[in-house]
């Protein structure tokens, strides 16, 4: 396969191209490949750490080298997403057919003269009443529009089909949905029995998670990699199942979730305590995987400014394809094939450990604020309206959606 004689080539030679430089939209060039090739001869030699490691090193260092970070003007930096999600329609435009088709994968709104209204029935309240909240704080600047809001977590339209214009909060690339930023930067998101009503707002998480800097920086932190969550993928059982075998090294266990029934829901093992997101903050290197969709985590662990190590590159929210390999977390593939290698490369280069957490954190913190998710609403809709060929008709039976009452 040209994949495996390019890697060839690639370490023969030890020259790099464009190409080494990923992104987690370009799947064939999941980095995760290139260190299962750099990791295989890896303990050959052990003269010291830096020569023995050297060639993730280099790839660390390519990347870095090519990385340029977005410019936080009007929050640009994802309007690559946006305009990607939008160009199946870019050409003809969205129809009042295309509308009625996708009624049945979400919530139907309206935007009618700067008054929002909504279908009487939501799926989720909480989930539309987190997206309610953008929008209302923006609708003095909105066109009349319309749309479909999907608030399930998994995405409506496949690729395999032709597209609908249906929004989603997170999608893979095999589906034609619109990603909008969650509700949960708002309100709702994961209701587990540490946030019985969701994780809460994302201003405020930001702010009291960025807190415990001072209680554990990256000095006082355990140098152990750390997960907590329930088992909503099997993609995290090989995780859990290493932890048993270095828990020196690793810390991950299954929590209770509401289908939880019997040990076998947690691998064979009493559920484990629910952990704040504040307290991952003591360990060094933490994990993402993804939940039915993305998981909401992801975010909130780089605020620690610990290390993210990241599974898996399928599943997107809207602001994910800025997070970059090597740059902002370290890459794994799903089959974790490389976790012992890449655990042990953080354990034994913390300094380079520590750079990318802070870059990690020094992203979020800068380019994933308040104003950046309002910021990109405001963007997507006024995009979007601008693809509808029609002027839509307010529903009589719609009611109108007012901001909330503090
Ligand atoms: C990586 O870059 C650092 C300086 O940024 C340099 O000291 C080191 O030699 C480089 N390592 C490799 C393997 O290129
Ligand atoms: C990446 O490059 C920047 C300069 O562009 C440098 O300050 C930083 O130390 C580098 N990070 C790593 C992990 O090599
Ligand atoms: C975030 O944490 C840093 C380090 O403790 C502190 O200097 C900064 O003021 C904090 N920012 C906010 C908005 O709390
Ligand atoms: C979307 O909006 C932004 C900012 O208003 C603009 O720069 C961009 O060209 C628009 N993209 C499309 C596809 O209309
Ligand atoms: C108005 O909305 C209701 C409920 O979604 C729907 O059944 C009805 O067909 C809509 N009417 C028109 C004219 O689109």
């Amino acid at each position: 396969m040209s994949v495996n004689i390019y890697f060839l080539l690639f370490f023969i030679t030890s020259t790099f191209s464009e190409t080494d430089v990923c992104d987690a939209f370009e799947k064939d060039c999941h980095s995760d490949k290139i260190v299962k090739k750099a990791t295989s001869h890896m303990y050959s030699s052990d003269s010291n750490n830096r020569q023995k490691w050297k060639e993730i090193i280099h790839i660390i260092n390519k990347t870095n080298s090519s990385y340029e970070e977005c410019s936080s003007e009007s929050c640009s930096c994802y309007l690559r997403t946006l305009n990607d999600d939008l160009l199946p329609w870019q050409k003809k435009g969205i129809t009042k057919e295309d509308i009625s088709e996708s009624k049945n994968k979400g919530t139907h709104y309206q935007i009618i003269n700067h008054v929002l209204y909504r279908e009487t029935e939501c799926m989720f309240p909480f989930r539309c009443s987190g997206v309610e909240h953008f929008i209302l704080k923006l609708i003095d600047k909105l066109p009349d529009m319309e749309f479909i809001l999907n608030t399930r977590d998994w995405p409506q339209v496949n690729k395999y089909g032709k597209p609908l214009p249906v929004f989603s909060f997170s999608k893979t690339p095999q589906f034609w949905d619109i990603m909008y930023p969650a509700w949960t930067f708002w309100e709702g998101g994961p209701a587990i029995s540490l946030y019985p009503t969701g994780i809460g707002r994302w201003d405020i998480l930001r702010k009291n998670i960025n807190k415990t800097i001072e209680k554990w920086p990256w000095s006082h932190k355990e140098g152990k990699a750390f997960f907590r969550g329930s088992r909503t993928s099997s993609e995290r059982d090989k995780l859990i199942l290493l932890s048993r075998e270095h828990p020196d090294l690793i810390d991950a266990q299954y929590t209770k979730n509401q289908a939880w029934k019997s040990e076998k829901d947690t691998l064979g093992a009493p559920p484990a305590k629910e952990v704040s997101l504040e307290d991952h903050c003591f360990y060094k290197y933490l994990f993402n995987f993804r939940g039915v969709a993305a998981s909401f985590r992801f975010k909130h662990l780089f605020l620690c400014r610990s290390l993210v190590f990241h599974v898996g590159d399928e599943w997107l929210e809207f602001f994910y394809h800025q997070l970059k390999p090597w740059i902002h977390y370290i890459p794994l593939s799903t089959d974790l094939s490389n976790v012992m290698e890449l655990i042990n490369f953080a354990v034994e280069n913390e300094d380079i450990a520590q750079a990318i957490a802070q870059r990690g954190f020094d992203f979020i913190w800068n380019h994933l604020k308040m104003e950046d998710i309002v910021c990109y609403w405001e963007n997507l809709l006024i995009n979007y309206s601008k693809l509808l060929k029609y002027q839509p008709v307010k529903n009589g039976s719609f009611k109108v959606i007012k901001p909330k009452k503090k």
